[in-house]
């Protein structure tokens, strides 16, 4: 067969090159050609381009069968041994899946990877960890860190993506371990390792594999400054699954999250806490993104969220700071936007202006949160920072603020109050359609169908 050679491909419109070019002669979008591997066509390929009567002749090729008749197929799992890890990959790893952890330098990706390898090797499946970022030794030193260091996981250094492709053959594992999908490299083409061609050519060729041979291929992908895994998302489609690596990495937690999984449900998370020896399960999270104050303080408002299956309590910083000519929104943990409406209802329907003050939020511990159930203790926490008075001791919120000023019901209400009760706190206001109808021991609770209803309550109770 003659060599594969090099293309330009346009990743707007798919025309391709011979040589890059800054303009794609296709679609004039400047700086969208990337390297690709164009396959050398075959006779038939040929025969079939240039054929007269087109594809007739391949009609009968491919018998279809209609859906009824094919039996459905439970995939078969094994677990991890982590058990919040598998609870993120729906049960265990799948034969033949493909799974993508992404996630900031340094957060744990590399730890988790070689705990549940190791654990995935005692409990008999063969596996292959193959590293391009550390040597052999580096990765022998943290063994010895988690304390297996006489773990039998097989481990490969290596970054050719050919040479991989030759030693799985071989080795033939159960499951490996790309760590990390930036550091590898296919010689069909001629630009760097990390480049978005590079990356997606050998996600491609190990996804490939995967398929073919049953073989569970996870990949490691370092998140890029822009928070998007290398190259542009372009991987995502690709895999099975994506997990994500959340947490600040001066406190000890961690989170994962499933954002995407053919396997399981999504937006479940994982928690675990970063120690001595490695990251360990944290099964009963809900109350580890609360800051200890021993006194209320202006400005803090503690959200029940709920997290794929689980609730969790998380604390809303917001800080309204006063008088600058190019007033700043800012927030961490939260959709910028969507802090930039909250102040506008707040503002139209409350009377609560912050129009001339920097507004900065922040949820504690790193956690992100996208679940609009957050809007009323964003509200809360901005309005309690800018009048300088704290909230109630023990005081909750949840619910979704709309354009027009109503308070919508968050899912799985009755959860979110009772794990709050169960932690001690008092207070509540919520949604008045997340009221429950049974009293809950402990909470008094407050419903509200509007903005300027939940704001009076607050004043109620000051
Ligand atoms: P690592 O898994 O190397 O991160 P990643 O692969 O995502 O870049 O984790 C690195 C951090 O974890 C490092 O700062 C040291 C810390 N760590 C511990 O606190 N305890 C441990 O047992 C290990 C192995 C690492
Ligand atoms: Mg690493």
């Amino acid at each position: 067969m003659a060599k594969d050679k090099t293309l330009f491909t346009c990743n707007a419109c798919g025309a391709t090159s011979p040589r890059w070019l800054g303009k794609c002669p296709g679609c004039g979008a400047w700086n969208s050609l990337v390297e690709t591997v164009a396959e050398s066509a075959s006779p038939s390929k040929n025969r079939l381009a240039t054929a007269p009567q087109g594809y007739a002749g391949l009609a009968n090729a491919q018998p279809v069968t209609p859906l009824a008749a094919i039996e459905a197929q439970d995939v078969a799992r094994t677990p991890s041994g982590l058990t919040e890890l598998d609870r993120v990959l729906g049960g265990g790893v799948v034969e033949g899946g493909v799974v993508l952890i992404g996630g900031d330098p340094g957060i744990g990706k590399s730890t988790l990877l070689l705990q549940a390898m190791d654990a995935l090797q005692r409990s008999g499946l063969p596996t292959l960890y193959v590293t391009g970022e550390e040597s052999g030794a580096q990765v022998a030193l943290r063994s010895r860190r988690l304390g297996i260091e006489g773990s039998q996981v097989n481990l490969l250094a290596e970054i050719q993506l050919e040479k991989i492709l030759a030693t799985i053959d071989a080795v033939q594992p159960a499951v490996v371990v790309i760590d990390s999908i930036q550091t590898m490299y296919s010689d069909q083409l001629s630009s760097a390792p990390g480049s978005v061609a590079q990356v997606r050519e050998c996600a491609a060729h190990l996804t490939r594999m995967a398929k073919s041979t049953g073989i569970t291929v996870i990949l490691v992908g370092h998140v890029t400054k822009e928070g998007a895994l290398a190259g542009p998302r372009v991987l995502e489609h690709m895999v099975d699954t994506v997990l994500y690596f959340e947490g600040d990495t001066h406190s000890p937690h961690r989170l994962i999250r499933a954002i995407k999984n053919r396997f399981g449900a999504v937006n479940e998370i994982g928690v675990f806490a970063m120690t001595e020896k490695g990251l360990k399960g944290v099964s009963n999270p809900s109350a580890i993104f609360l800051s200890q104050h021993s006194e209320p303080v202006p400005g803090s408002c503690v959200l029940v969220t709920l997290e794929g299956t689980r609730p969790l309590l998380v604390e809303i910083q917001a800080l309204v700071d006063g008088g600058s000519p190019a007033p700043r929104r800012l927030s961490v943990g939260l959709e910028r936007d969507r802090l930039a409406m909250l102040l506008a209802v707040l503002s139209r329907h409350a009377g609560v202006a912050c129009a001339d003050q920097d507004v900065f939020v922040n949820a504690v511990g790193g956690v992100r949160i996208s679940e609009p159930a957050a809007d009323l203790a964003v509200m809360l926490a901005i309005t309690s920072s800018l009048r300088g008075k704290a909230l109630p001791r023990g005081f909750i919120a949840f619910g979704e603020v709309g354009l027009a000023g109503e308070i919508r019901p968050a899912p799985r209400g009755q959860e979110r109050l009772k794990e709050a009760a169960k932690l001690g706190f008092t207070t509540a206001i919520v949604p008045k359609a997340n009221a429950p109808k049974k009293p809950i021991p402990g909470l008094t609770i407050h419903a509200v169908e509007r903005v300027d209803e939940a704001m009076h309550t607050l004043r109620a109770l000051e």
